[in-house]
């Protein structure tokens, strides 16, 4: 059996992104944390640019703060995430939630279509599927492997997430944007799970949506993005119609006519405090690169799938492709126990990772701030878990929130 604990040293020593753990604040150094892609740690910048945000500009500048770079705020954002996402600045939109911006392209779409039918697979989450259930349209959910042949000339728009929250399974969206393309559908993705840890490919997709909090670590509630090719911004519109959608917001006209370009999906005024620490995280991710974070993020989940399969053989089903073509940077285990394996990862040995029902526990991989030696010490206690049997002292009770 290898050595586990040497090799994660031998990997962090040669890894090139290992000094990015040290941007973060890392209270406690014994603790495992393996849901970045729930929610990303906390930058140490971020700290005092918030709080300078706070007492100088908030407490010192008071209204005069929006002539003083605020209302840039959203659009330097936007030119740092389309540098993450591949695509142009005057496509991307930085503001809201990633639900309120499926709604918005996903109704703006529809209205805009000729056809009537919305797409999507049985492994979207749930808020996705939500939202779809609420636009009145002819939603079709299907199995995620029945999905691209589902498409047809009946289909207006193709909605899924790049990269599955539970399995993990990763789509080939560059060519499902084209098949939707060639039968006349406009595709729209969530790359909630891919944005800021997977290389991405939009040449041939028409829209996107995705969160600032989890690999982009922007912080709680930090603000989503979204994304539309420069070709549709004149024919899709926003159905929320806010002030700050308005071709001259400050002018107050009592008619909404909608400003040009993206900005026309900006509903109202930018949360400010939450965007000056996404730009932390954003440039963090910037700093490091798409290449060494997607080569980190494919070496970590292959570690821990080898050592999981190494050290409990047959104990739990990798649901998560072991192709890293096919994942993203999270890997789902299956245990019909899997509620009290989380209980007593996190009650009892200072692993966090995520429940995701009705069967599986989910361990996510952050490039910029997870290192070997953390998912070796996670792996080898999930083993004292299983082999002393820890979780059996656990009930299933299951909390209303988890
Ligand atoms: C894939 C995916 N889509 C959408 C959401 C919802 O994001 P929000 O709360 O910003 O609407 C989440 C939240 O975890 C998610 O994982």
């Amino acid at each position: 059996m290898p050595d586990w604990t040497a090799l994660a040293a031998d990997l962090d020593a040669a890894d090139p992104l290992a000094s990015f753990r040290d941007e973060f604040v890392i209270d406690d150094a014994e603790l495992c944390y393996l849901d970045g892609n729930s929610l990303g740690r906390l930058p140490k910048r971020t700290i005092p640019r918030v709080e300078a945000a706070l007492r100088q500009q908030w407490g010192g500048r008071l209204i005069r703060g929006w002539n003083d770079g605020w209302l840039e705020l959203p659009v330097r954002l936007a030119s740092m995430l389309a540098k993450i996402l591949n695509v142009k600045a005057s496509e991307v939109l930085v503001g809201d939630t990633t639900s309120l911006n499926l709604y918005k392209l996903a109704l703006g779409a529809l209205r805009a279509h000729e056809r009537t039918e919305i797409l999507t697979t049985t492994d979207n989450f749930p808020s996705d599927l939500y939202i779809l259930q609420g636009l009145g349209s002819d939603l079709r959910v299907v199995e995620p492997d029945r999905f691209e042949s589902a498409i047809s000339n009946k289909t207006a728009i193709v909605t899924a997430s790049h990269v599955a929250y539970g399995s993990g399974q990763r789509g080939d969206i560059a060519h499902l944007s084209a098949v939707a393309r060639s039968h006349g559908a406009w595709s729209l993705w969530d790359l909630s799970h891919s944005a800021g840890v997977v290389p991405l490919d939009l040449s041939t997709s028409d829209m996107a949506v995705g969160c600032g909090y989890k690999y982009l670590n922007g912080g709680p509630g930090a603000p989503a993005f979204l994304y539309l090719r420069s070709e549709l911004q004149e024919t899709v519109l926003n159905p929320i119609q806010g002030w700050f959608g308005q071709d001259r917001p400050f002018s107050f006209e009592p008619e909404y006519q909608p400003v040009a370009g993206i900005s026309k999906f900006q509903v109202s005024t930018p949360s400010v405090l939450s965007m000056v620490a996404l730009e932390s995280g954003l440039e963090l991710y910037l700093e490091a690169g798409t290449e060494l974070i997607w080569q980190k993020a494919v070496s970590l989940t292959a570690f821990f799938i080898d050592m999981v399969c190494s050290e409990m053989p047959g104990q739990f089903e990798v649901v998560t492709p072991l192709d890293p073509a096919e994942r993203g940077a999270h890997v789902s285990l299956r245990h019909p126990d899997s509620w009290r394996i989380t209980r007593a990862l996190t009650e009892r040995m200072n692993v966090i990772p995520d429940f995701r029902r009705p069967d599986m526990v989910r361990f996510g991989f952050s490039p910029l701030t997870t290192s070997f030696a953390e998912v070796s010490v996670a792996v080898n206690r999930l083993a004292d878990v299983m082999q002393n049997g820890i979780y059996t002292q656990l009930s299933d009770e299951m909390p209303t929130v988890t």
